[in-house]
């Protein structure tokens, strides 16, 4: 087993025994997010869920993955982030069919304030983390509100799915390669409001806007990935998982190595006043990753018709803010 050294960082994922679980932690220890440095895991779950976990270490190990250091397996908090650079807060209750995502906030929300307070206390100082547990909007808030002492920049929760879902919807309409497309936004909250928004993107450097009609985009664009994630639970039965982990790597990587030249992505993160959001509501913005860190893109013309998409967004999310604060979670 390879100890602590310079070039070595350490990653939590919580929820480890779960599907995400497991598209996930095989692909960060292959160094698909931390480049060359030596990859420490903290596997974090519930005495339920911990057999599985151990199940999942076994089998890392018998990848030989070059960059995989120490692997620790925990039911403890505080063992589990401690030192962590990288936290996913994966673990959590996935929704079954006919619920919405909200719906699992009184069995979630109580899981993430605890975790926010030992991500403060026990985590390394530069700390990156990524709530994807439903509603991760929401959780996220939660964490941040836990994290004393943490700058809430480095709360974020996972609208990265949704982005993708975005540009393959709109690759497969044009015909065309998802990698020619750029800054697609995710507006929001991650639930079936969200504001999927492709004013701003571009095919190879033109906007597509006017090669998309507006009663597509309208009435099948946005409903379609708003509601993705429950039609992929209609047609698999379960959540979506390997697609989820794969975006939380993109989200991750991207944070940690900068966006793509030209491009930005789908970031929830506290909101710093930007574009009318109040302020700490944990909000789906573009914004591109610069010198490690995420920066908001400023200076967006919003149309009368985009805001309107958008104040159901903060007004939403201000809603599960209120559930969470009555029920003594905030
Ligand atoms: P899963 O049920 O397969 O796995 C969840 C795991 O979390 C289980 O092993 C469980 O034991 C563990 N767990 C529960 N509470 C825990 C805690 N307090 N600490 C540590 N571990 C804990 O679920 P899944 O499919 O992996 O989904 C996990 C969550 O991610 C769900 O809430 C799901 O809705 C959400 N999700 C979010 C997105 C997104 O885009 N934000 C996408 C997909 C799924
Ligand atoms: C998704 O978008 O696939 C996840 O949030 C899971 C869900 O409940 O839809």
């Amino acid at each position: 087993m390879t100890t602590n050294n310079q070039n070595a960082v350490t990653v939590t994922v919580t929820g480890a025994g779960g599907q995400i679980g497991y598209s996930l932690l095989f692909r960060i220890a292959k160094g698909e997010v931390f480049g060359d440095s030596v990859v420490n895991l903290r596997l974090l779950e519930t005495e339920q869920g911990v057999q599985a976990a151990r199940g999942v270490a076994l089998e890392l190990a018998d990848c030989a993955f070059p960059l995989l250091g120490e692997v620790t397996i925990t039911t403890e908090i505080d063992e589990g982030v401690k030192d962590a650079n990288a936290v996913f807060l994966v673990g959590a209750k996935p929704r079954q069919k006919g619920e919405e995502r909200a719906d699992l906030l009184a069995a979630n929300g109580k899981i993430f304030g605890p975790q926010g307070k030992a991500i403060a206390e026990h985590a390394a100082e530069d700390v990156r983390v990524i709530v994807v547990g439903n509603p991760a909007n929401t959780n996220a808030a939660i964490v941040a509100a836990h994290a004393e002492g943490l700058d809430p920049r480095r709360v974020t929760a996972l609208t990265r799915l949704d982005h993708n879902r975005g540009l393959a919807q709109v690759a497969d309409k044009l015909g065309v390669a998802v990698r020619d497309l750029k800054n697609m936004t995710v507006w929001g909250n991650h639930s079936a409001s969200q504001f999927p928004d492709i004013a701003e993107l571009t095919l190879n450097g033109e906007k597509v806007a006017d090669k998309l009609d507006e009663a597509w985009v309208n009435d099948e664009f946005i409903p379609r990935v708003a509601k993705r994630g429950a039609e992929i639970i209609e047609v698999r039965g379960r959540s979506s998982a390997a697609s989820a982990a794969s975006a939380a790597l993109d989200h991750m990587r991207d944070w940690v190595n900068g966006t793509a030249e030209g491009d930005w992505v789908s970031v929830a993160l506290p909101s710093d006043g930007s574009y009318g959001i109040p302020e700490g509501l944990v909000f789906s913005f573009p914004c591109r990753s610069v010198n490690g860190e995420w920066e908001i893109v400023q200076g967006l013309e919003i149309s009368p018709a985009q805001q309107e998409r958008i104040d159901a967004n903060i007004k939403e999310l201000q809603e599960e803010k209120a559930a969470v604060v009555e029920a003594g979670l905030l």
